[in-house]
């Protein structure tokens, strides 16, 4: 099994282990955040300090946060530029720009202040940056700059005014330290050396707590002395204590918000089915779909039996995901899905969508794929009543409206599936709820705006693509008209 479908499959201890707060399903970006491909060596070595590990969260959110962006705005850049543009992204400069945008700018600079203070410190200007990855991620500077301010707050505050000194004041800290781990003792300070003639006096003091020594620490003055071996006494004692998340709850609160809104459906994607493609040529495929701009690729499973037509299966997905970092929307149009779950899953689908029709026990399956760490979605054929999946819509992460009868790509859209669209959209609206709405069969620049307009967020498009001269070019034009269409609806 390769290291990246390991991950796929262990992300929760993953999590853990970077001090977030564990969550049954993260959201395909963080998954992506996790797995991109830069970070899974470094993150593998488990022996890493904790502040390193949550500096390569950052790291991981702001390179795939970008790279989402660019992918989008800029598709034709190739991945040379594309890492010159993350570089400077990240430098200083830019970093100081944005955070002058949003205000942040004292919180930074006291953040790198005090990083070059004791060691705890530097946590700080990680999760800093931990959270900017994240509010790349959703753009929502707001919500942000709140909960950064919320959470670094006091000690912030205290650098800004030039009391930065105060956080060196190692003797407080292994005050602090200790007594929260031992509820009232005080660390001792005891001279076990003196030496030197008076005017150059050298001090050996020692520090101990309940009657154990911790540590000892040198200096010219008794003070001196005192806060090395406080120093070192703490360096001894973090070293002990287990790795614990330097988060605030207000911090995990943050990344639950953010990690939730993410996953709901706040803008259109395309979703370009690689069935119209040439099959001899799929990986090229994918990259003229990335290369125009999609975020998600639709892949048509199908069985014989479900649909008269052979696709691919899990096998041909595992060899494409070496070649892409965009969502796998998996489309199971087969009899007998759940004997197959598992090899999806390993095969690297993000999001794995079946059919109602098949299903004996609709929720028992979707909570089948969630437990696999995938995103369940349920889809119905043109002939099937949408208020079947009424009962459903809790357990579902997205609803694909075939409108087309499944089995071929090209075939001509059949408007009923508006009426359908409009339904799970009012439901969505009047239950609060937040799956996608996805239509799937005959979609091209005529049917587009309809579909927009009843209320879908995702659009598979198939043979419009791939059945052009230039199936890139061909995305792009797809992608203006979305944004246009966007603006308009939602
Ligand atoms: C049909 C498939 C569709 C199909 C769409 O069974 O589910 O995803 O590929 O292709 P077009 O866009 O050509 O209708
Ligand atoms: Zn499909």
């Amino acid at each position: 099994m390769s290291s990246k479908t390991e991950l796929h499959r262990n992300y929760a201890p993953l999590l853990q282990a970077l001090g977030l707060p564990p969550r049954s399903i993260p959201n395909d970006l963080l998954r992506q955040a996790l797995t991109h491909k830069s970070v899974i060596a470094d993150i593998q070595t488990t022996h890493l300090p904790h502040n390193e590990r949550l500096e390569f969260l950052g790291d991981a959110f702001l390179k795939t946060s970008l790279s989402q962006w660019l992918y989008k705005h800029l598709p034709e850049v190739d991945e040379g530029v594309m890492t010159q543009i993350r570089a400077y992204v990240v430098s200083d400069k830019v970093f100081a720009e944005v955070a002058r945008d949003i205000q942040l700018a004292p919180y930074i600079i006291a953040g790198r202040g005090l990083q070059q203070g004791v060691q705890q410190d530097s946590v700080l200007a990680n999760v800093f940056e931990a959270l900017c990855g994240a509010m790349s991620l959703s753009l929502d500077f707001r919500t942000v700059s709140r909960t950064i301010m919320g959470l670094l707050h006091k000690q912030l505050e205290r650098a800004i005014k030039g009391e930065a000194s105060a956080v060196k004041n190692y003797k407080a800290l292994l005050q602090e330290f200790t007594q929260a781990q031992t509820a009232k003792s005080l660390p001792q300070y005891t001279v076990v050396d003196t030496r030197g003639p008076d005017h150059d006096r050298h001090f050996v003091i020692a520090v101990s707590l309940n009657g154990e020594n911790l540590a000892q620490g040198e200096g010219n003055s008794k003070r001196k002395a005192e806060q090395m071996a406080a120093k070192a006494a703490l360096k001894h004692l973090n070293a002990l204590v287990p790795v614990q998340s330097p988060m605030s709850p207000e911090a995990q609160a943050f990344f639950e918000v953010q990690n939730h809104a993410l996953e709901q459906p706040q803008k259109l994607y395309l979703a370009p089915s690689i069935l119209s493609a040439d099959f001899g040529c799929l990986k090229e495929a994918l990259e003229d779909v990335r290369l125009g701009g999609a975020p998600w690729v639709h892949l048509d499973v199908m069985d014989g039996h479900f649909v008269p037509n052979l696709t691919l299966g899990a096998p041909v997905i595992k060899a494409l995901r070496k070649y892409s970092q965009q969502v796998f929307d998996a489309h199971l149009m087969m009899n007998n899905p759940e004997d197959y779950l598992k090899d999806f899953a390993e095969a690297g689908c993000d999001r794995l969508t079946v059919h109602y029709e098949i299903s004996e026990n609709p929720r028992a399956l979707l909570q089948k794929i969630r437990a696999l760490d995938m995103l369940p979605g349920m889809s119905v054929k043109p002939d099937t009543d949408i208020q079947v999946l009424e009962p459903f819509l809790e357990h579902v992460s997205l609803v694909l409206v075939m409108s087309v009868e499944p089995g071929f790509g090209g075939q001509k859209f059949m408007p009923s599936a508006l009426d359908k669209i409009r339904q799970l959209a009012a439901w969505r609206q009047e239950r609060q709820l937040d799956f996608v709405i996805e239509v799937d069969g005959g979609i091209d620049k005529t049917t587009l705006p309809a579909v927009i307009e009843a209320g879908a967020d995702a659009v598979v498009i198939g043979s419009s693509v791939f059945n052009t001269p230039d199936p890139v070019q061909t995305m792009r034009q797809f992608n203006k008209q979305l944004k246009a269409l966007e603006q308009k609806h939602r």
